[in-house]
């Protein structure tokens, strides 16, 4: 039996994963989780998880008033409440539906601790790749990717000979507004840019579907989780979400994973360590139904934050922490009727254009040029006004 921490467990990927833990009652077991925002998620999943005895959420006073209607369990809450929760409490995987940086001490504070990760937040590898790499060779725990994308690599990787290989391609949709130009995207509208064509998912990864910053970092994902440096991973368009991403070998072959559009898949392929379970409590892709699959280039002017993300891996350093910062500072701006969303790219690129790299960051320089960063693009966005 294995004992989990959701984190972000009120979230897209974390509804998923208690959806997966609650079908799997055998193999699975939460002990702790965590919520932002949204309190009101709590009742439910200690009524559905009555072996759960930790919970953070982030209002301080909110989680004095938990804790005297639920003496039985302990609350967390605040700026080091995450980490603290990941130190103290015995868990073997911490699964990390955190989205943002925010998603990065945790990380960290789950390998130094000795947990396994179980990761969704691609943001912790975008910010501090070299870090966590380092921390998984020194501490011997492993960390299970949730993308799609990225599961689909390491179904088609596994057993393969490194040198065979050619390149990765990562699949991307293109997000809500694929069939637009650059031009028509002056005025779009937040509620559109919410529409992604085949995934439901938190408002945050969709807005960086829709500037493809989300493929960018992927990318970054693949080069850390897989090591294959920038020039062999590779992005194709694809319309229908059924192929979540493919290997080139080298004698010409392809070998390429398909399945239906729902996370439970690889968010399950994770929580069981990279094999293939029976826990079918998803709908099966039917081929018979599929009239077509079909596929175009990428277009990098039409995308020009793809362009960020691959700089991230040439300049590394702190490259990932600014982009990042400056990226999610937009984003939300944008989601907030701050910014229009043909400006992200644009805020972006000004922000990096100020900022030298610094080669080795701390954890800790890392944290504080976040805040620098996030302080920075939002005065940016508000001298626009
Ligand atoms: N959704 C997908 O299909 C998908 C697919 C692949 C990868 N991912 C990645 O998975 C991660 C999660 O994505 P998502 O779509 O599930 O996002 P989401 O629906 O927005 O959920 C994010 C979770 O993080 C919590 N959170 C946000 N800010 C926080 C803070 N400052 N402190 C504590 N908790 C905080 C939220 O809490 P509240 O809502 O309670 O405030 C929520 O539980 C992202 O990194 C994303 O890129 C998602």
């Amino acid at each position: 039996m294995k004992r989990l921490i959701l984190l972000g467990a009120s979230g897209s990927i974390g509804q998923s994963t208690l959806t997966i833990i609650e079908n799997s009652r055998n193999d699975f077991v939460l002990v702790g989780f965590s919520v932002g925002k949204q309190s009101n998620k709590i009742p439910v999943i200690i009524n559905n998880h009555p072996s759960v005895k930790h919970i953070y959420l982030i209002d301080e006073v909110e989680a004095k008033k938990f804790a005297k209607k639920y003496p039985q369990i302990t609350f967390y809450s605040g700026e080091t409440g995450l980490e603290t929760l990941v130190r103290t409490v015995d868990a073997d995987t911490v699964i990390n539906a955190l989205v943002g940086f925010v998603g990065l001490v945790p990380t960290v504070a789950a390998l130094e601790s000795k947990k396994d990760v179980a990761l969704a937040n691609k943001e912790s590898l975008v910010v501090g790749g070299e870090l966590i790499n380092e921390l998984l060779k020194t501490t011997g725990q492993k960390l299970y990717p949730i993308d799609s994308e990225h599961v689909a690599l390491a179904k088609c990787l596994a057993g393969q000979k490194r040198e065979n290989v050619k390149r990765l391609v990562l699949t991307a949709s293109g997000g809500s507004f694929r069939h637009l130009t650059r031009e028509q995207l002056a005025g779009v509208s937040v509620k559109d840019a919410l529409k992604h064509p085949s995934w439901s998912m938190g408002a945050k990864i969709t807005i960086d579907s829709a500037t493809m910053m989300n493929k960018g970092f992927e990318i970054i994902e693949a080069h850390y989780l897989f090591n294959y440096p920038s020039e062999q991973i590779d992005i194709l368009m694809h319309d229908q979400s059924v192929v979540h991403s493919l290997v080139e070998f080298k004698d010409g072959s392809f070998l390429a994973d398909l399945g239906p559009a729902d996370m439970k898949v690889p968010i399950a392929y994770a929580l069981y360590e990279g094999k293939r379970e029976q826990s079918l409590i998803h709908e099966s892709l039917d081929l018979n139904t599929l009239s077509s699959l079909t596929f175009h280039p990428f277009d990098a002017d039409r995308y020009p934050a793809v362009a960020f993300a691959r700089d991230a891996l040439k300049y590394k350093g702190s490259y990932g922490t600014i982009l990042n910062a400056a990226n999610e500072v937009a984003v939300y701006a944008f989601l907030d009727g701050r910014l229009p969303f043909n400006q992200i790219e644009k805020i972006i690129g000004q922000i990096i254009g100020k900022h030298g790299i610094i080669e080795k960051p701390t954890l800790d320089e890392l944290v504080a040029l976040d805040k620098e960063i996030r302080h920075e693009t939002t005065l940016l966005i508000e001298s626009l006004k």
